[in-house]
């Protein structure tokens, strides 16, 4: 959501603190702002709108200050709604990401008191709360405001004139980046990767202090020591490398991805603990947008191989539907580790008793703090809001861990090993030949709405390949399993909607073939993405995209790059914000 940093050190701060913020900037581009901190007291800068080229700010010398990314929540992007907020005096400065969901009744009663507020926000009754009970430290003060928040937090604050920072969280992330002579807090890693990979993982209830001679960490009024973790990324990781976009650099990630997955989780057999499946008697997956298909697929081949039922559930509808049962493996799978729904869902399934599974990407993450174990997707950081190399390499931890729950007769490990080797290079041919793709693009961008549809393992992709069209090239489509056009989407056929087909080479080929013959007779331009060894698919379809031979199951893995290559040319052509689609946030860390 939005991304928080603090620095205290040598450096410049408004340097340090616009670098961190551009990095973080997937986490909300819609307004900014920092505060640095020197013997003159505060001097602050906020801007709306996504910071861009900027390198650095002229904002008075300082090696102290807090930095804010926005995703607005409370008020719209203004420079008034723009963090760092002010207390009354002027000297405390609040950088926060989460939600203090009481905040109406806190900013009635500090009013009522006599404080000033002049945003909208919900972020600024914490500045007020603070100056309320600054006597003795910043960090008591914020001690003893913190029981009188709902919601969620991580909050940095500095205090004019004074060489201190004090931070803390509650379910929103914040870390302690460990420098020489150097400190730093922020949400994410990849903010201050430039100077440290040594960082701690602050708990819920954690509050850090920060002074030049180093830091002490509490938990609700007790002194605590925390682990100093090496992070095994790289700032190259997080940068752009000489490619127009992110995303378009992470879909070039993948086979690179597959490989080092492989690497982590295959010698001669796989080597994924999975211990937790023992003796269950279903599996739920939570997760949302992209993880959610992931999921998806994972319910498709598990299904396939093993006895075990499988359920898929929107993280946000979890509370509404059948409780997980104590013999339930629940498995939230979420590439950021801090999706706010998914999160919920894994502590609810874990107060009834399930066991819960994390699949995610980010180490240290608050999904790894809820799960009885982690399994870690070895994607690296993933900067383009649009999710792409993280799902294959969610797809690939699903493949496994379904070749690893595999009933007799049915053992697939060799059949399963014997393809993953063989896809970094089935993707390098489709990176490679994208003629096909910009063309189709060219003719998509053109379009205001079109429907994706697939069958049985198909259909997940067709909803992914939907979600990444809308997502970057703002054009409306829609995913539907393709047997479901006729109870209504038919209506919505002609010249005017595209229909892009995922055709798999398996028991649903010839039904989808004649899925096709129907929407073509409907007038829909039909582009089908299918096996190069395909050759009856073409007869009925406008054009073809030709995906490098693979047995039916890993289908989804070659259809899904191809089909996030469509949507990135598509929004390239349309000239669209690639990396940072309008309204929409990488990680999304409230409800
Ligand atoms: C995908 O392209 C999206 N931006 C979004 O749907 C994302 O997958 C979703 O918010 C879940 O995120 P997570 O995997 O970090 O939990």
């Amino acid at each position: 959501m939005c991304g928080i940093i603090g620095y205290i050190g040598y450096r410049d701060a408004g340097e340090v603190i616009t670098h961190g913020l551009k990095r973080m900037e997937y986490r909300g581009y819609d307004s900014w702002g920092i505060a640095v901190n020197n013997d003159d007291g505060l001097n602050v800068y906020k801007r709306v709108g996504a910071i861009g080229e900027i390198e650095t700010v002229d904002i008075g010398n300082s090696t102290l200050g807090i930095g804010h990314t926005r995703w607005a929540t409370h008020g719209e992007p203004s420079e008034i709604n723009a963090h760092p907020h002010l207390d009354c005096t002027r000297k405390l400065a609040v950088v926060h990401n989460g939600i203090i969901e009481n905040f109406l009744s806190l900013r009635e009663n500090l009013s009522a008191e006599g404080h000033k507020f002049v945003s909208e926000t919900d972020t600024e009754v914490v500045a007020h709360l603070l100056e309320k009970n600054l006597n003795t430290s910043l960090e008591n003060a914020l001690i003893r405001s913190l029981p009188a928040m709902k919601g969620s937090y991580a909050i940095v604050v500095t205090n004019a004139g004074k060489r201190e920072l004090v931070g803390c969280r509650y379910r929103s992330p914040l870390l302690l980046g460990i420098g020489d002579d150097e400190y730093f807090l922020a949400s994410d890693v990849t903010a201050i990767l430039e100077y440290t990979n040594r960082i701690v993982y602050l708990e819920d209830h954690d509050v850090v202090t920060i002074t030049d001679e180093g830091y002490t960490i509490t938990n609700s009024g007790t002194s605590v020591e925390r682990a100093i973790e090496r992070i095994p990324w790289s700032l190259e990781d997080a940068q752009r490398g000489g490619y127009e976009h992110f995303m378009l650099k992470e879909i070039h990630e993948i086979p690179k991805i597959i490989e080092e997955t492989l690497l982590e989780y295959v010698t001669d057999t796989i080597n994924l603990d999975i211990s937790l499946a023992a003796g269950t008697s279903e599996i739920i997956f939570f997760a949302c947008g992209t993880s959610y298909h992931a999921a998806l697929i994972g319910k498709y081949i598990i299904e396939e191989v093993s006895r075990i039922p499988v359920r898929v559930e929107y993280a946000s509808e979890s509370n509404y539907h059948r409780t997980p049962l104590t013999r339930s493996l629940v498995i939230g799978i979420t590439q950021s580790g801090e999706t706010a729904d998914t999160l919920n869902a894994m502590r609810r399934a874990k107060s009834f008793g399930a066991k819960v599974l994390a699949i995610t990407n980010v180490l240290g993450s608050s999904a790894t703090r809820i799960a009885d174990h982690v399994i870690y997707t070895r994607a690296g950081p993933e900067i383009g809001v649009a999710a792409t190399k993280t799902f294959i390499a969610q797809l690939i931890i699903l493949y496994l861990i379904a070749s690893k729950l595999a009933m007799p007769p049915i053992d697939e490990t060799e059949k399963f090993l014997t393809e993953f080797r063989m896809l970094p290079e089935k993707i390098r041919q489709i990176l490679d030949n994208t003629q096909a793709i910009t063309n189709i693009a060219k003719i998509l961008a053109g379009h205001n709405s079109m429907i994706y549809i697939g069958r049985n393992r198909g259909y997940p992709i067709a909803l992914e390949g939907a979600l990444k069209m809308k997502e970057i090239s703002y054009i409306h489509a829609e995913g539907y399993p393709a047997g479901e056009l006729k109870h209504g989407p038919f209506a919505l056929l002609g010249a005017k909607t595209p229909v892009v087909a995922s055709v798999i080479n398996d028991h649903t080929h010839e039904i989808m073939l004649n899925n096709i013959r129907e929407v073509k007779t409907r007038g829909s331009l039909i582009v089908a993405i299918t096996d190069e060894r395909d050759e009856e698919v073409e007869r009925y379809v406008d054009f073809t995209i030709k995906t490098p031979a693979t047995s039916a199951i890993f289908a989804p893995i070659t259809q899904a790059v191809t089909l996030q290559l469509l949507a990135y040319y598509t929004a390239k052509r349309i000239g669209c914000e690639i990396d940072k689609p309008k309204n929409l946030a990488k990680s999304v860390t409230v409800e």
